[in-house]
């Protein structure tokens, strides 16, 4: 049985390869890591080969050589659109079949297969009878984007947490000194008028509701900033060049889009730093952002965005994220570091008072230099102590 699928396993081989190098995947297909099929849509047979089947943990003789065992392992939330991408191509609407999905292995897990094929041949009618394609194993990439997008996600929710924090710091500021005033105002009246209290007692039982619910208030603020400060995470010996290769995978499409090739000039042994990791990546992501954002209205050949990092004697690490935008707008200059300055349409303005507190958490410092016209070098220094050298090691 095995020798015969061989047979024509090598001829369907022979028509797989014609198509193959149609699409250029000849040079994969001698690497034999594709897995291999070929459909007859008569009598709904399918061969595969080795590689095919060993890619879901079974050997060739544990499948089943048919159009329905095939379609019983595709993962039931992927076979609407396989189907659709299948009929496409096979009724002549889309030049070839190709479609991601997952298949289930033998032991019942999921796996990620590029699926990619054609017809070979059709009928006097036009029907297809033959086709013929691919499997290529996909799983680490899917697992890789998944990551990222999981990492995407907990940026963001960091990002919004600190974001509260900051509110809720600058409400607390804002709001803790009429509160204050009303108590004391409220306390000096009920100390001051002590005659009045026996004629009016209802009035002093105003004052004293007054007094303890201004107190309550700023209780309850007090309660939302350390709720929201509380850090989840522990400090640890952070990589920054990890980091930015992190943040750069999630920007990817952005920089695409926007051609901006971001420069890295960071020495490979640059030493770790300790602290909260996602906090970091919030300040550089934050950087790299208003950098890009910055060097919008510049031509797409001028614009250039550059991350370098160095570390001097002091044990001092310094990083500079640069950009060829037009620099800081001389009527924010000042307070820059303050929440809610921004001069873009749909800005917050919360991107740099958040570097800043992060910056400052971590006993470091953050400056910015403008070059009116020709662009901004925001440099951060982190501390880089003993510990964290030997955590690095
Ligand atoms: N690299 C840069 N080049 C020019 N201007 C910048 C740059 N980074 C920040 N700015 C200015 O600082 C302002 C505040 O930035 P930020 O606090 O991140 O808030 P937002 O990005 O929401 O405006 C921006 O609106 C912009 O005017
Ligand atoms: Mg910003």
């Amino acid at each position: 049985m095995a020798a015969c699928r061989m047979g024509r396993f090598l001829a369907v081989f022979g028509r797989i390869s014609r198509i193959a190098s149609e699409q250029r995947l000849e040079l994969a297909l001698m690497g034999a890591d594709l897995g291999l099929w070929d459909w007859n849509l008569e009598t709904r047979e399918v061969v595969i080969n080795d590689r095919w089947a060993e890619m879901l943990g079974y050997t060739l003789d544990e499948t089943q050589p048919h159009y329905d065992g095939w379609a019983r392992l595709v993962h039931p939330e992927d076979l609407p659109q396989v189907m659709a991408a299948l009929r496409g191509h096979l009724q002549g609407a889309l030049p070839f079949y190709e479609i991601e999905h997952r298949l289930r292995t033998k032991t019942g897990e999921w796996k990620w297969v590029l699926s990619r094929g054609k017809v070979l041949e059709r009928d006097g009618k036009g029907r297809p009878v033959r086709a013929a394609g691919t499997h290529m194993d996909i799983s680490v990439r899917k697992e890789l984007e998944a990551r990222l997008w999981m990492e995407h996600d907990q940026l963001c929710h960091a990002q919004r947490l600190t974001i509260a924090g900051e509110l809720a710091t600058m409400m607390a500021h804002e709001l803790n000194q009429p509160l204050s005033g009303i108590a004391n105002y409220v306390g000096a009246a009920i100390l001051g008028f002590p005659g009045v209290w026996r004629t009016e007692p209802e009035l002093r039982e105003t004052l004293d509701e007054i007094l303890r619910l201004s107190n309550r208030a700023s209780d309850v603020i007090r309660g939302i900033r350390d709720l929201v400060r509380k850090q989840t995470s522990e400090p640890e010996a952070v990589c920054l060049p990890t980091i930015l290769g992190e943040i750069f995978s999630l920007i990817r499409h952005d920089l695409v889009r926007r051609q901006i090739a971001p420069e890295l000039q960071i020495p490979p042994d640059l030493p770790r730093v300790w602290g909260h990791k996602l906090q970091l990546q919030q300040m550089l992501l934050n950087l790299i952002l208003n950098a890009v954002d910055a060097m919008q209205e510049r031509d797409k050949g001028e614009r250039r965005l550059t991350v370098s990092a160095e570390v001097n004697h002091d044990r001092e690490l310094t990083l500079r994220i640069s950009d060829t935008g037009p620099g800081i707008a001389p009527e924010i200059i000042a307070r820059l570091f303050q929440p809610f300055v921004t001069t873009k349409r749909d800005g917050i303005g919360l991107g740099l008072s958040l570097c800043r507190t992060i910056v400052d958490a971590h006993g470091g410092n953050i400056s910015v230099e403008s070059r009116p016209g020709m662009g901004a070098t925001f440099t951060v220094t982190l501390p880089v102590g003993e510990d964290v050298t030997r955590h690095a090691n």
